[in-house]
């Protein structure tokens, strides 16, 4: 995203917190006030470096009406300040978001779930068609083998949590894109701040891509990597899986790391 989208982005979260809609008339308005001369895409170095400092500057608080640049969060934050440090705040907000398109075709919105306490989190891609019918993660095919890895792994689908990269299905199973993903991602980083597990397993090439900003997983399965000081082991998707029955061996190499690095025994 260049900067334009970047703004046009975090202006419409913005809005969408407050319950408006925004458009770019808001964006221009915007510009209109803090570029005197009325620079459209691409600002000024100088109010680049003002745009970072004040993103990096902490904000409470909405000043109503007004568009505040110091709380739009930068696209893809950790942790925008916008969005609850509570259970209930982010569930109640993400089941609410219309913050990209892929609003507009779900049936449902799919928070994840599991143990709120899990020392183990597995994230997928996003929902397919039957986690967008029930609302809940990994309940189609992929669903029924990632419960029997878990399962190998000496553990319930209750013990661990399950979420994806992004919480609304893309059409026809499509890989999410980037701006679905930079709109959505905040709510899974806000997860596991909450879950605060010891590991997480990212499962596919596409929740490398989006949380560790890393690409192949053929290349980096089974090799530790970290996220905010969390260990982090990338494996194969169950519906690759499915679809390549010999891939099994080497997920369950990872999934064999992972149980080792939790202190569960074979
Ligand atoms: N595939 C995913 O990546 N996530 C789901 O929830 C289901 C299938």
């Amino acid at each position: 995203m260049d900067f334009y989208d970047e703004m046009l982005d975090a202006i419409s979260r913005d809005a969408a917190r407050r319950g408006v809609r925004a458009d770019e008339a808001v964006f221009q308005k915007f510009l209109d006030r803090i570029v005197p001369d009325k620079v459209s895409a691409a600002p000024p170095a100088e109010l680049r470096a003002q745009t970072s400092r004040l993103d990096s500057v902490p904000v409470a608080g909405t000043t109503a009406g007004a568009i505040d640049a110091a709380e739009t969060p930068p696209a893809g934050a950790a942790t925008p300040p916008s969005i609850p440090g509570d259970w209930a705040g982010l569930r109640s907000m993400t089941l609410s978001c219309r913050n990209c398109p892929l609003a507009g075709s779900r049936q449902n919105v799919v928070f994840g779930e599991g143990n709120e306490r899990a020392r183990l989190m597995f994230i997928g891609e996003g929902p397919g068609a039957d986690e967008d019918a029930s609302g809940r993660p990994f309940v189609g095919a992929a669903g029924q083998l990632l419960d029997k890895m878990i399962a190998a792994m000496h553990l319930a689908r209750e013990d661990v949590y399950i979420a994806n990269i992004v919480k609304c299905r893309p059409p026809g199973n499509r890989m999410p894109g980037e701006d679905e993903a930079a709109a959505c991602i905040g709510y899974l980083k806000k997860q596991i701040e909450l879950i605060q597990p010891e590991v997480i397993v990212l499962l596919g090439g596409t929740a490398l891509h989006f949380l560790l900003q890393i690409d192949g997983i053929t290349k980096y399965r089974g090799r530790w990597q970290s996220y905010n000081n969390i260990a982090v082991m990338p494996t194969f998707h169950p519906a690759f899986l499915l679809r390549k029955a010999e891939a099994k061996r080497e997920a369950w190499h990872d999934l064999k790391l992972v149980m080792a690095k939790l202190g569960i025994a074979l």
